[in-house]
């Protein structure tokens, strides 16, 4: 009898598993911080506000600027922080402003994390420190 309930969850198991393995909601500490953290903040950060632009948190991102917010949540099409990493990489506007494109794979993620609605925790979660911000350590 044991053996028989193993047998069906292995079953269940298998036939469950592509439906709730298709899209998991994505997770932004996880797959879209390191991506703002590595491409984006070391020219959106406090001392850096190019385009008006503060990517440092959520809080600092809708923060108002003459070009209007950079996320409407669930309208990625609609959404400057996406739209700008699709643009051809001559427009101006194409980000990031210097070295390669990002991945594919990484723009459909923040495509997807704004059409789940652009939940970006407060806090140390969602706090994305420039790497190459001058340290007082001298590191
Ligand atoms: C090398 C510096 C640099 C990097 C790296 C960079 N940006 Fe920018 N960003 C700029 C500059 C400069 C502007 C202003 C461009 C303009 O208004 O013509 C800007 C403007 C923007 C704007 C506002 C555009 C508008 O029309 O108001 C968004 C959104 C943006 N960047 C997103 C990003 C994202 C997302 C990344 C990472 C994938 C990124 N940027 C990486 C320099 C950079």
């Amino acid at each position: 009898m044991k053996r028989f309930f193993c047998l069906t969850g292995l079953v269940m198991g298998v036939l469950i598993q592509p439906i709730s393995a298709a899209e998991p909601p994505v997770d932004f500490v996880n797959q879209i911080k390191p991506i703002l953290a590595d491409r984006c903040v070391e020219c959106h950060h406090s001392e850096s506000l190019f385009g008006e632009l503060n990517l440092q948190s959520r809080e600092l991102m809708m923060r108002k600027r003459k070009g209007g917010p950079v996320i409407m949540p669930k309208e990625p099409e609609k959404s400057l922080l996406y739209i700008v990493l699709t643009l051809p990489p001559k427009e101006p506007k194409a980000m990031p402003a210097t070295g390669h494109r990002i991945a594919k794979s990484e723009m459909e993620l923040i495509r997807r994390w704004i059409a789940e609605g652009a939940t970006w925790p407060d806090g140390k979660d969602g706090a994305i420190m420039p790497r190459k911000m001058p340290s007082k350590k001298g590191v």
